[in-house]
């Protein structure tokens, strides 16, 4: 039986051919709804599966990117939820396996707020292209952002199952369905116990999030619950979250298994060599001036946003920007708050010359790792983090 809503839903989608789906007793029934939110301010990079991100511009206007300006990254069709019949499960290597509600979640184990940026592992990809073409979403720079979640706390619900001996490794299941190669699976992934556990005032933990810059997610960033790792890749982070097992391996699911994994040859003994990706490279960007811009006058602003790398206890150090090609750096000034696994903006003046030709970015960070000039090539175009470069045109 489908609820009023879910009905009225069906019939309103139904007439534009999206279809209805289904699901088994711990799911909710649910319709695919694929368009882009009405007031979204994003670039769509594919729409089936819906794949957007803002102009690099929008991602200098707020330190938390609003919803509407926040990159979208599904690798199917965004599930519509009816939070009223969803439950989450967490079992595997526990002595308590749960299934809760979202109220219940809420109730028993509380909502606290962590700021973190989210980036996705392809991010930048189409910079690889000047190698040889990456096939994937052609993202340019903008599928990052940075927002404020708020949920329970994942290690506190892993607390109150408790954990078995023998534990190392948490899953993620979401309620999408994915079909690749004639397979029908969800989106899912896992994270290190060591990582799920980590929560400490300096270094805010993963999340258990409902609620993403103050109102509830929503449909495409995961509603009605979804997991947020601060420092690791956005994949590490799934939406429409059904499902945590507590387990001594990786999860077998294609996402962490085969995809998310800097291979240079596409066989499968490479890919079962590859270890998963999951923390996020050092990285900046130029937001301002947008390439090509036409530019004048003796002295040009230079804006833009760098992440420190996702390892704990690393942040930006230092921000340079330079104007004759990489001779001479000039640092930048921070315009933002600088927190754990948050992005910052930085700004610049640099001098303009007749024979300014581009502009270059590179951070380091305070454990002194500094961002490559390039990054090798890899077969499905992730972790791009070299040198950001703009080419301008001077009058
Ligand atoms: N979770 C599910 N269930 N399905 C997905 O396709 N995409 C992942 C992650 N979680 C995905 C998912 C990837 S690759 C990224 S980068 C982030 O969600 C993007 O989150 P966003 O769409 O909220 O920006």
């Amino acid at each position: 039986m489908l609820s009023q809503l879910s009905r009225r839903d069906c019939l309103k989608w139904g007439s534009t051919g999206i279809g209805l789906y289904l699901i088994g007793s711990n799911s909710p029934q649910w319709l695919a709804a694929q368009q882009v939110p009405p007031d979204h301010q994003l670039i769509v990079r594919t729409e089936t599966p819906l794949n957007a991100e803002p102009s690099l511009d929008k991602l200098l206007e707020h330190w938390i990117t609003p919803t509407a300006a926040f990159f979208i990254r599904n690798h199917g069709t965004a599930p519509k939820i009816d939070a009223k019949g969803y439950k989450l499960t967490i079992d595997g290597l526990v002595e308590k396996p749960l299934t809760l509600g979202l109220s219940e979640l809420t109730e028993q184990f509380g909502l606290h707020s962590v700021t973190a940026t989210l980036t996705c592992s392809g991010n930048r990809r189409t910079e690889f292209n000047r190698v040889k073409k990456v096939p994937g979403v052609q993202w340019d720079a903008g599928a990052i952002g940075n927002a404020e979640w708020r949920g329970s706390r994942l290690s506190d619900v892993l607390k109150k199952a408790g954990i078995k001996p023998g534990a190392k490794h948490v899953w993620f299941e979401g309620l999408d369905e994915i079909t690749e190669k004639g397979e029908t699976f969800p989106f899912g992934g896992s994270i290190p116990l060591e990582k799920a556990l980590a929560d400490t005032p300096a270094a805010p933990g993963c999340l258990l999030a409902t609620m993403m810059n103050g109102k509830p997610l929503t449909t495409e960033h995961g509603y009605p619950l979804r997991t947020i790792v601060p420092g690791f890749i956005g994949a590490r982070s799934v939406k429409w979250l059904s499902k945590i097992t507590v387990s001594d391996q990786p999860s077998p699911n294609h996402y962490l298994a085969h995809a998310y994994k800097v291979i240079t040859e596409d066989t499968p003994a490479a890919v079962d060599a590859a270890p998963p990706i999951y923390e996020y490279p050092l990285n900046s960007i130029i937001c301002s001036p947008a390439p090509n811009a036409m530019v004048s006058g003796e002295r040009l602003t230079v804006r833009g946003v760098a992440l420190s790398s996702g390892r704990t206890g690393t942040r930006i150090k230092t921000v340079e920007v330079s104007a004759d090609g990489g001779s001479t750096w000039q640092s930048t000034r921070i315009t933002s708050p600088i927190r754990d696994f948050c992005w910052l903006h930085w700004s610049v003046e640099v001098p303009l010359t007749p024979q300014t030709q581009s502009l270059l970015v590179r951070a380091v960070t305070t454990d002194d790792e500094s961002q490559p000039q390039e990054t090798p090539w890899n077969m499905k175009g992730y972790q791009y983090n070299g040198w950001h470069k703009v080419d301008l045109k001077v009058s």
